[in-house]
């Protein structure tokens, strides 16, 4: 058993780090990661931060455009706590050396960025490569704290709760159930062994889930671990439903990944169909500007009715010059792939982006299971409602994890350490030989989950969808108790556990709203508006 923590932070994405180097000030932390340490969502993040910064803005107007993009799913404290913290934790950002742009005809000011569904510049960017640039501050930070210690390639495999001990030890269950750590896989080691972590508390910053669908713009580490580990245990998971698609990703048949930013959009980029003709104008007066639920299904509209692969992405009005100041990392990517966007339309389609659900929280974190706190994607504050607005979730992870990490200081001398906890059990597993079970599986959930569960819905699809992922569930489940563990069955494991939530949560939602539109229940209806939440009873 390793040595007990103050606080085990799960994941070092933008979230985990900015808890763990606030709550470092007077707590002992122990940050586990499943891969690089800079490996993560936040790394990926192009357009930027959103933050009340120019003196034309006003936090209000930033509070309702976050409001109007959530499509009356919000919480209105959230909100508020978010948009009124965010000045202050951008420039805890900058203070720890975070170099943001600056304009190039005026170096004391910050250069911002305008994306969708925002009434005002407000997105403090590094040119195309924001989140590489604050996890490289972030992780230096970490890196040279004392109090912080960093285990880089162990995942997380399970929590460890007060119930867990009383089934092992056959006592009574708790009445109110209490993290108390969690099983670690240390993949440096081979075969991989299972660690136990006890601590105070534990911090689930595990991002989140695109790779449950076939086309996405998130790495390969973003497969939901933190919701269906939290989910296991009994904790409250709402609106997992909202997951929202980003209209433009590269389409390429050697990049599948590639975010083309939206910040493209805010400086005057066109949708166009092959023929160069633009539809975007037609469907809302806010034409490219949209929020990303409408653009997204309207791109999603065009290829089915003319049967295309993508649309195109026109940023030929811009010069070379500009583009190269821009949007360097963009437009280095291109030029790798033989693709200019100085002179042609870059081929674009919307793909998995953001879980705007999660593991259900407070203001300060706190999750419904004692001594579990989540932040950042993971998890599911009420800031977004149905739909995130662009450039919202970077500066989600940062206000909650500080006020996580507040609250987490506040109550360390009251919280008891954690009891011995027993070690993992293998049971009679052993090696296995049909790893192939676990890429087919992994294949046919994201294909399915993409077809079924996509853009747009219908009632039809999703209890299809349901009735393949109870299959897949049982044999994985059959399969997870047979062999010893590995990473990807790991994964595999939890990525059954969010399709299935998606799926649910979807057929709970008999109206369309933000992100979640069906075809069976197209219009949104005022008197179905609260959350979806889900609770398994144990
Ligand atoms: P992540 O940054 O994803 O970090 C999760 C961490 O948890 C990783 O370190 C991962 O390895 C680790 N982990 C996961 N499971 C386990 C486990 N079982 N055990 C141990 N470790 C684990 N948002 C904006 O606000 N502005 C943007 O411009 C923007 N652009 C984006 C561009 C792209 C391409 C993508 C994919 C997202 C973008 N987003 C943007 C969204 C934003 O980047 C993410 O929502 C945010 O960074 C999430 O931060 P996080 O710390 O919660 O999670
Ligand atoms: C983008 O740059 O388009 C992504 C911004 C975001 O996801 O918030």
């Amino acid at each position: 058993m390793a040595e007990a923590t103050d606080f085990l932070v799960i994941g070092s994405g933008v979230a985990g780090m900015w808890f763990a180097l606030n709550a470092a000030r007077g707590g002992r932390i122990t940050m586990v990661t499943k891969t690089e340490p800079q490996e993560s969502n936040s790394r990926y993040a192009q357009g930027g931060i959103a933050a009340v910064w120019s003196e034309d803005d006003a936090l209000d107007n930033h509070v309702r455009d976050t409001l109007v993009a959530g499509a009356g799913l919000c919480r209105r404290d959230a909100v508020e706590q978010t948009v009124r913290e965010g000045p202050d934790r951008v420039r805890d950002l900058i203070e720890i050396g975070t170099q943001f742009t600056r304009r190039a005809d005026d170096p004391e000011t910050y250069d911002l960025h305008q994306e969708g569904g925002h009434s005002h510049r407000r997105i403090l960017h590094a040119a195309d490569f924001t989140g590489q640039e604050i996890v490289r501050a972030l992780h230096a930070a970490c890196v040279a704290h004392p109090n912080i210690t960093l285990l880089q390639h162990h995942m997380a495999v399970d929590l460890i709760t007060e119930r867990h001990l009383s089934r092992r030890q056959q006592t009574l269950p708790p009445a109110e159930d209490v993290v108390l750590g969690a099983y670690i896989l240390d993949l440096t080691s081979e075969p991989g062994a299972v660690e136990v972590h006890p601590a105070k508390a534990t911090v689930l910053a595990t991002g989140g889930a695109g790779k449950v669908y076939n086309f996405t713009t998130n790495p390969e580490i973003a497969t939901g671990d933190g919701m269906a580990m939290a989910w296991r245990i009994g904790a409250r998971i709402a609106n997992m439903e909202f997951v929202q698609f980003h209209p433009t990703c590269l389409y390429h048949d050697k990049e599948h990944h590639f975010l083309i930013s939206e910040a493209l959009r805010g400086e005057g980029g066109k949708l166009v169909l092959p023929d160069g003709s633009r539809f975007m104008p037609e469907v809302d007066p806010r034409e490219e500007l949209a929020p990303r639920d409408i653009v997204a299904r309207a791109i999603d509209a065009q290829l089915k009715r003319l049967g295309i692969e993508c649309v195109y992405l026109d940023m030929t009005h811009l010069s070379r010059d500009e583009v190269a100041h821009k949007f360097p990392n963009i437009d280095a990517r291109l030029r790798s792939l033989g693709l200019d966007m100085v002179t042609d339309p870059v081929p674009v389609v919307p793909a998995a982006h953001y879980m705007c659900g999660g593991v259900q929280t407070r203001l300060n974190g706190e999750t419904s299971v004692r001594n579990l706190f989540a932040v950042g994607e993971v998890s599911c504050t009420g800031l977004h409602g149905a739909n995130r607005l662009a450039s919202n979730s970077l500066l989600e992870a940062v206000v909650f994890a500080h006020k996580a990490a507040d609250t987490c200081l506040e109550r360390l001398s009251s919280l008891p350490p954690p009891p011995p906890l027993p070690e993992w059990d293998p049971g009679s597993a052993v090696d296995s030989d049909e790893l192939v079970v676990i890429s087919q599986t992994w294949k046919e959930i994201r294909s399915f989950m993409w077809n079924y569960v996509g853009i747009v819905r219908t009632h039809r699809r999703l209890e299809r969808a349901l009735n393949r992922i109870r299959l897949v569930k049982d044999e994985i489940n059959d399969y997870y108790w047979d062999f010893k563990l590995t990473g990807d069955l790991v994964e595999l494991r939890n990525l059954v556990n969010v399709a299935e939530m998606i799926i649910k949560c979807a057929l709970r939602r008999r109206e369309s709203r933000g992100l979640h539109y069906t075809l069976d229940f197209p219009e949104t209806d005022d008197r179905l508006i609260s959350d979806t939440v889900l609770e398994r009873w144990l």
